[in-house]
């Protein structure tokens, strides 16, 4: 992993009256590029040729004479052949030349690899390089482990397929969708193997699916992406905010749940089994009794990457749960970055950021704040990795 003191010295190399956002464009780039436009910064959206024109064209900044934008909020796009082309030499000499200040999001790990994120992008990245590498399911330090070493309440782990008793989650990658889940759910061992030799057979899974394949009690319940922050530099209020709620569109699970029950039934006869493809999200509230749960809940998880991920978070994460009927939290996945559905917070903010700051707070809006504080009280140091 390159040092922090290699990364330090590249930002003592920025210009930060000058400092430009950049992120990759995809996942929650336009909250990001939205924010820091709020937020008075220059923005750059790092694209893949053939998938730029959202960035590239649909919300492209417009700024009137004074520098004000009252259009769009992408003011620059480098288009790259590939994502992954961002860790070419030439390209990481530009973004710091340009005194970029890069927010990483999943998409960036996902077409990078966590390991060249880690030993090759020399870029200062405004959160906590070391703790990306947690929401590589499997690996040892995974996010797993830091639940269970800050004691959070997480499903129940199903170590063999022979153990299943109860509705079990059976997490895995995508045959053909590299990037997208093959996810699905059995209650025994025998629905285990039905499911799983249909799903082999429509190509969704690999014949050796099981060697990575992460099984778990299935939660019952609404699901809650708690999109938190954790401020470094907050001295006088807490530095733990919770910014906003999200949950998810998934397809085809969500087709399917719209269909009365006897459809579903008959779908899954023929072999038809829902899928869990993310595409879109919507905003949540949590009754109020359950917000001091969710607290509790970050808390934990903030102390735990302090104390085993040093520094520890740095703005913005995700706990990703589930509510039961007894109204207990589980958490099953932990975003140690901006979340994935935070765009619902984009320029509207959402009633828990906006509630704490008497304005609009979307996540985006929130991190360019922390790194305007971070530039105007010289503490950039403490906000990047
Ligand atoms: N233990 C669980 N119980 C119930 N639903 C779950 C559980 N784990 C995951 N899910 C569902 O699966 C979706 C994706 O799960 P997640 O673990 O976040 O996978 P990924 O990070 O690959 O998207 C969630 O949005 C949720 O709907
Ligand atoms: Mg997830």
């Amino acid at each position: 992993m390159i040092s922090r003191d290699e990364i330090l010295a590249n930002l003592e190399r920025y210009d930060l009256k000058k400092a430009k956002i950049g992120v990759v464009g995809s996942h929650s780039g336009l909250d990001t590029c939205d924010g820091a436009t709020s937020e008075g910064f220059h923005t750059v959206a790092i694209c893949q040729d053939g998938r730029e024109k959202t960035f590239n064209n649909y919300f492209r900044t417009q700024r009137d004479a004074s520098g004000k934008a009252y259009r769009g909020c992408v003011d620059e796009t480098i288009i790259l052949p590939k994502f992954a082309n961002i860790l070419d030499a030439n390209v990481q000499e530009k973004l710091i030349n340009d005194n970029i200040l890069f927010v990483p999001n999943r998409s960036f790990v996902s077409y990078c690899g966590i390991d060249r994120v880690e030993n090759d992008f020399k870029v200062p990245m405004v959160g906590s390089r070391n703790l990306l590498r947690s929401e590589e399911r499997g690996d040892e330090r995974d996010y797993y482990w830091i639940l269970e070493k800050a004691n959070l309440p997480a499903p129940k782990k199903v170590e063999r397929p022979e153990d299943i008793d109860g509705l079990t989650i059976i997490k895995v990658h995508h045959k053909q969708k590299k990037l997208e889940r093959g996810f699905f759910t059995a209650k025994d061992y025998d629905q285990f193997v039905e499911k799983s030799t249909e799903l082999i057979k429509t190509g969704v899974l690999e014949e050796n699916f099981l060697e990575s394949a992460r099984m778990e009690q299935y939660i019952i319940g609404p699901v809650f992406n708690l999109d938190f922050f954790y401020s470094p530099l907050e001295e006088k209020g807490e530095k733990l905010e919770l910014l906003g709620i999200d949950w998810r569109f998934e397809s085809s699970l969500d087709g399917y749940c719209r269909l009365p029950g006897k459809q579903q039934v008959e779908l899954e006869n023929d072999g038809i089994l829902p899928e869990y493809t993310v595409c879109g999200h919507n905003a949540a509230t949590l009754r109020e009794s359950l917000l001091d749960k969710a607290f509790a809940l970050a808390e934990k998880y903030v102390a735990a990457t302090k104390k085993y991920y040093a520094p520890g978070i740095i703005g913005p994460f995700c706990l990703q749960t589930c509510v039961d009927k007894d109204l207990n939290f589980y958490i099953y996945d932990v975003a140690p970055r901006i979340g994935g559905g935070t765009n619902i917070h984009m320029a509207v903010g959402h009633p828990y950021g906006n509630a704490l700051y008497r304005q609009e707070m979307s996540t985006g809006r929130r991190l360019a704040m922390e790194i305007r504080r971070g530039i105007e009280e010289e503490r950039m140091d403490e906000l990047v990795s």
